[in-house]
């Protein structure tokens, strides 16, 4: 993997919340090949989703540069533009719309983008597939509300992976899960890392978890302290 370029290069990266008293990376060194799989452990509040949201673009850090996908994030003024077109996000509790069903919760990322109907419907089943769906013609009717955690995860795995996205940032996707299933969400996660060249950076407390990537990272009072490259 020495060969390939960074996707993601943090330096001296700072942010704090509540007018400095928070301070949740207090400077934060990291570089991710592109196409690599990386986890991120750590203590409760030690800054693990502060860092995720400041590769995603979520926020703004303070102090350092941040590079992903050839953009640098400190200067650019068309965040938004970058998160959907780069960035796929699986959040801990896949923050589906509960009053629209399961086609059209993966179709919130491609209604910015200028695909039709069509293509939206096309594009969704195909990644809903991937998921392995007993009965996905009648699952993709119903809303989130009716389907067990698992399944509410693979919906929010496919809706991530909508846009072709060059990073997939997961925080604590299997978080909410029992051992079965969250070997299954890894497996898939897996599987597209595989197959779509992903860079895939995911947050997990499980141990278990963390040791399937092909590194694991931990950030400790806002810094980065173990398997810096
Ligand atoms: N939006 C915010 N406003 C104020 N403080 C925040 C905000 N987001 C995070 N913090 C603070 O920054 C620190 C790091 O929080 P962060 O959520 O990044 O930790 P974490 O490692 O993801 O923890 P956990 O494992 O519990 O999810 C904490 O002290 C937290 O209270
Ligand atoms: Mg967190």
């Amino acid at each position: 993997m020495n060969d390939k370029e960074n996707i993601i290069e943090i330096h001296g990266l700072k942010k704090s919340f509540d007018k400095g008293r928070t301070k949740a990376l207090t400077g934060v060194d990291l570089e991710i090949k592109e196409g690599e799989f990386i986890s991120i452990m750590g203590p409760s509040g030690s800054g693990k989703s502060t860092l995720l949201n400041m590769i995603g673009a979520f926020d703004k850090a303070d102090e350092g540069s941040i590079t992903v996908a050839g953009i640098d994030l400190m200067k650019e003024k068309h965040l938004d533009q970058f998160r959907s077109q780069k960035i796929g996000f699986v959040f801990q509790l896949h923050n589906l719309i509960p009053n629209l069903n399961v086609l059209e919760n993966v179709e919130i990322p491609m209604l910015r983008t200028k695909t039709t109907n069509e293509e939206m419907d096309k594009r969704a089943m195909e990644l809903l597939e991937l998921m392995n769906f007993p009965n996905l013609s009648e699952t993709v009717k119903q809303n989130p509300t009716r389907l067990s955690g698992g399944e509410r995860q693979r919906v929010a795995i496919a809706r991530a992976l909508v846009n072709h996205p060059s990073i997939i940032l997961a925080d604590e996707p299997t978080g909410a899960l029992d051992s079965k299933t969250t070997q299954m969400i890894l497996d898939l996660l897996k599987d597209i890392h595989k197959k779509e060249n992903v860079t895939l950076v995911m947050v997990t407390h499980e141990p278990d978890v963390g040791a399937q990537a092909d590194r694991t990272i931990t950030v400790l009072d806002g810094k980065v302290v173990e398997g810096k490259t």
